[in-house]
């Protein structure tokens, strides 16, 4: 009988506990039609959720619904968890005006203990406006919407969403702590500009598991201010690879401390791993503690490519060394091929040499079949290539040291 109650009194305090309200964006008058914008129904369907207390979800069912800038601002004081399901897909207008200047088109802000999961689609409609993008070689530029952004959240899961052809940035992590990310495809074509997939800066414990990124852009870009940044299992390709900068171009920014890549691949990009700094930072910062472990690179122009010589723009006072010391940084176990001979490449600082730069294990095949002079059966060997570093070096090393 005792038991019994227990039992009871279990069963109630378990099913109060997960009550769960469903905020449907139908209910708020999303109509899921080319015909009709639904930005204003999903901004009511989120204040009505957000105001609402215990668990509360955001839902949108299967249907192709049209929007402008959405931005879906916390805290929902009274919220334990807000899961946002997207069963359908979301289209961005291609009208520019619609959206802010270096906004985004769906932001999430001051939203804690956050899920945003569903099998849906995010579409940038990114087509239109990539003709339009003036930043590709300008330091300072108006900046088109990136697809999600997230702005100082805490307790995120993104989960098995996929987000087609960004405007600008597929997913933007900003000021937020303890973040992850799994099961989500980006795809956006080679040559679109600046489509980066994942893009953190000044957080705190980001995970990225299991995830797919071909994009015109790095896959993953990891700015200026992050520490404990965690990354496995993603397919890199076709896109720039994954990349710790740039870093080094404000006066305001923070130091990068604990990234670690392992067990992922890179087919067809630019880069594999790169670490890049501005010459002629204006502020002296580190990125530090840094680990690239079990990584596997198909036909990879840079696999491995330090650059502290940054500057696309070619107006950076090129006689100014980077500020940006790099330090603690261990390559290992880092296998394929190189489409480009330099399958190494160690620019570092001539202000602030590398310190602590550990290779193992480093095996490249130079695939020359794309070059002029390329004979079959005749294997070019891969080089490596370094400036202002004495790195250390165990195990298999091929290309061979450079110093
Ligand atoms: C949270 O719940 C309390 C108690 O029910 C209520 O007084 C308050 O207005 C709610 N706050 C918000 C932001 O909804
Ligand atoms: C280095 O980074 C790892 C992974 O983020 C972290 O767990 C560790 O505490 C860091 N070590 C130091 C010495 O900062």
């Amino acid at each position: 009988m005792g038991l019994k109650i227990v039992l009871f009194l279990c069963f109630l305090g378990v099913s109060t506990s997960f009550a769960q309200q469903m905020f449907n964006v139908k209910d708020f008058g999303a109509k899921a039609s080319p015909q009709n914008e639904d930005t204003q129904a999903f901004l009511d369907t989120w204040k009505a959720a957000c105001s609402s207390g215990g668990e509360a979800t955001f839902y949108v069912p299967e249907g192709t619904y049209y929007t402008g800038a959405l931005s879906f601002i916390g805290p929902c004081k009274n919220l334990t968890r807000m899961t946002f399901t997207v069963k359908g897909t979301l289209k961005a207008f291609t009208d520019l005006g619609k959206f802010a200047k270096d906004g985004a088109w769906i932001m999430f802000g001051w939203v804690n203990d956050l899920t945003v999961n569903g099998g849906g689609v995010f579409d940038g409609q990114g087509t239109a406006s990539w003709g339009k993008n003036k930043c590709g070689n300008q330091k300072y530029c108006n900046l088109l919407p990136t697809s999600l952004k997230f702005h100082a959240s805490k307790n995120v899961v993104l989960q098995d969403v996929t987000s087609l052809n960004s405007k600008f940035f597929h997913i933007a992590v900003l000021q937020s702590t303890n973040f992850k990310v799994t099961g989500v495809t980006v795809t956006a074509p080679g040559d679109s500009p600046n489509t980066d997939g994942i893009h953190i800066e000044r957080s705190v414990g980001v995970t990225i598991s299991h995830t797919n990124i071909g994009t015109g852009d790095d896959c993953i870009s990891i700015g200026e201010g992050n520490s404990h940044v965690s990354i496995d299992n993603v397919n890199c390709g076709p896109g720039h690879g994954i990349s710790v900068g740039s870093l080094g171009k404000y006066p305001y920014e923070g130091d990068v401390d604990g990234v670690t890549v392992t067990s992922s691949t890179f087919t067809k990009t630019t880069n594999g791993i790169r670490i890049k700094s501005w010459q002629a930072s204006p502020k002296k910062t580190l990125a530090r503690n840094m680990t690239f472990d079990n990584l596997v690179m198909n036909n990879v122009q840079n696999p491995i490519i330090i650059d502290q010589e940054y500057c696309p723009s070619k107006r950076c006072g090129a006689q100014t060394p980077s500020l940006v010391q790099i330090k603690d940084v261990t390559f290992k176990n880092i296998r394929g091929t190189a489409s480009s001979e330099n399958a190494v490449t160690l620019r570092c600082s001539s202000g602030y040499p590398c310190q602590n730069l550990v290779l193992e294990d480093i095996n490249f095949k130079y695939d020359g079949s794309a070059t002029w002079n390329y004979v079959k059966g005749h294997e070019l060997p891969a080089k490596a290539f370094c400036s202002s570093v004495k790195a250390s070096y165990k195990g298999v090393q091929i290309p061979p040291p450079c110093q």
